[in-house]
């Protein structure tokens, strides 16, 4: 269970209101929905693994709640986040999520499953959706099989980092995570404009 704070006191934070707080410093659709879909992917892992599945989601929608303010400082990404996070009384656990999930500045320390299943969740959002485009838009048509193939083809959504789509290869067999990605997004389809 995740908490926000207004003065002293505490209230739940569900999906709902991580969505309102990132629509408050995220306005690119394109953006929303990594976020989006990026959580979804994070709610599956945590269940694979009996992780908190309601903290791993909200840390998905969080992530990247600093990007259009950080005006392309990838030094900065992240780290703002955080801050963002924790003047918003979001819960420590989850700022720091956010705060390390910069790989440019924490890659190679990642030690902690929620903040390894980010890295892979951040990467292989990008790669299922590319491959629902190619089906139309219908991420149902997404086939774990296309998914092996694409990730093998460096130039087809040449900016989903394969090695950070690997990294949870230690917990997850790389099959049955593509699998929960897939029935993860496609769970969150309506939102991300996808059938
Ligand atoms: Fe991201």
């Amino acid at each position: 269970m995740t908490f926000i704070s207004f003065g002293n006191t505490l209230v739940i934070m569900n999906r709902t209101e991580a969505l309102t707080l990132l629509k408050e410093h995220v306005k690119t659709e394109s953006l929303l929905h990594h976020c989006i879909s990026t959580a979804a992917v994070m709610k599956g892992l945590a269940a694979e693994l009996g992780e908190d599945t309601e903290q791993w989601e909200l840390i998905g929608i969080l992530h990247d709640i600093d990007f259009e303010e950080i005006n392309e400082d990838m030094s900065l990404h992240g780290v703002r986040g955080a801050e963002i996070l924790r003047k918003s009384g979001v819960s420590a656990d989850i700022a720091d999520a956010v705060r390390k999930h910069n790989h440019m500045l924490f890659g190679g320390t990642y030690t902690e499953k929620v903040d390894i299943c980010l890295q892979t969740a951040d990467s292989i959002s990008g790669l299922i959706i590319a491959c629902a485009k190619v089906k139309g838009g219908c991420v149902s048509d997404v086939a774990v099989k296309s998914v092996v193939k694409k990730y093998k083809t460096p130039s087809f959504a040449a900016g989903c980092d394969r090695n950070r789509i690997a990294s949870t290869d230690s917990l997850v067999a790389r099959e049955k995570m593509y699998e929960i990605a897939i029935r993860e997004i496609c769970a969150v389809k309506d939102e991300l404009g996808l059938s």
